[in-house]
């Protein structure tokens, strides 16, 4: 949407709020915090790439950036210490940084690398962990807010991605339950979205292609047809668990897959190969 028109079209859902988004620099996080902005959000995103963090600050006033490792402990302390003596608040965190791993395609469990391994999980969970920690020290005072996990559709189908990635992904969600379960009391909503293959710089370069072939590539094997999934439609899931729309969702893993985690054209492909053939 046109962004000139945008706000006369639709309530803004985040005005007078404070979001941090790690990941924020790239795809999925970068358009998120865009949208969060457009809403009215202060954001601050948190990444490893400076210069595409700084890039996006200065084409957008209510965005700021901060140089952030989720792994790194002390990192993630300064990323909310430096929130809330600017803002004094922290409303939502969407904790979304991750990556693929090197082991990301064409995984197999004799060969994987334990590093490897080691690096996707400290990233993927371990960041995912210290974002919650530091968000629900200040949260909790407030008795409220909003934690938004990214997860994967590899949380919900499995054998698509590395054995690293997959339990990665897996872990968050029982992270999710488990959060919602200990905030719930303080007000804080905790939840997770899901997504299916979004052609970002993630799955464009673990397939190593451009972003049209990989949009071609997820649609062929996507459940729902005519529609292209794109990281906005990803940061669409997280206006919603961020706003007081979902005021009532927590412990929710919101899968955005257009259906494909609910069946398998396994068999359908079999049996068309199988009567071609004769
Ligand atoms: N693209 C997909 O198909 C897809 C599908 C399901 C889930 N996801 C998840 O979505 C999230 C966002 O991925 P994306 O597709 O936008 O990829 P992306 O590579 O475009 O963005 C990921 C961002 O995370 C940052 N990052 C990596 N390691 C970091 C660290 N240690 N500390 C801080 N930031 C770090 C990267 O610099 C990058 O800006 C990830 O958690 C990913 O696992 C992606």
């Amino acid at each position: 949407m046109d962004s000139d028109t945008f706000p006369t079209l639709v309530a803004k859902r985040f005005e007078g709020k404070v979001a941090v988004i790690t990941g924020g620099a790239s795809g999925i996080g970068a358009s998120t915090a865009k949208l969060f902005a457009r809403h009215g959000a202060k954001v601050v995103i948190a990444d490893i790439q400076d210069d595409l963090g700084s890039l996006i600050c200065k084409e957008n006033q209510d965005i700021e950036f901060i140089h952030c490792d989720v792994s790194q402990e002390n990192d993630v302390k300064n990323l909310v210490d430096t929130t809330m003596a600017k803002y004094g608040r922290l409303d939502i965190m969407f904790s979304n940084a991750g990556i693929a791993g090197i082991g990301f395609t064409g995984f197999e469990i004799g060969t994987c690398d334990i590093n490897d391994f080691k690096k996707v999980i400290d990233v993927n969970l371990f960041g995912s962990f210290l974002c919650a920690k530091y968000a629900a020290r200040v949260m909790i005072p407030a008795k409220k807010g909003s934690i938004i996990f990214t997860s994967s559709a590899a949380s919900v189908i499995n054998g698509e991605t590395s054995h690293a990635y997959a339990t990665s992904k897996h872990a968050i969600v029982g992270l999710t339950k488990n959060l919602c379960v200990e905030l719930g009391q303080h007000g804080i909503r905790v939840n997770c979205i899901s997504p299916f293959a979004v052609a970002s710089p993630m799955m464009t370069g673990a397939f190593g292609v451009d972003q049209a072939k990989g949009e071609e590539i997820v649609h062929e094997a996507a459940n729902l047809k005519g529609v292209h999934l794109k990281a906005e439609d990803v940061a669409d899931a997280a206006v919603y668990l961020g706003s007081d729309e979902s005021r009532y969702i927590s412990g929710l893993n919101l899968v955005v897959d257009g259906g494909y985690s609910t069946t398998t054209p396994a068999l359908k492909m079999a049996l068309i190969a199988h009567f071609s053939a004769q």
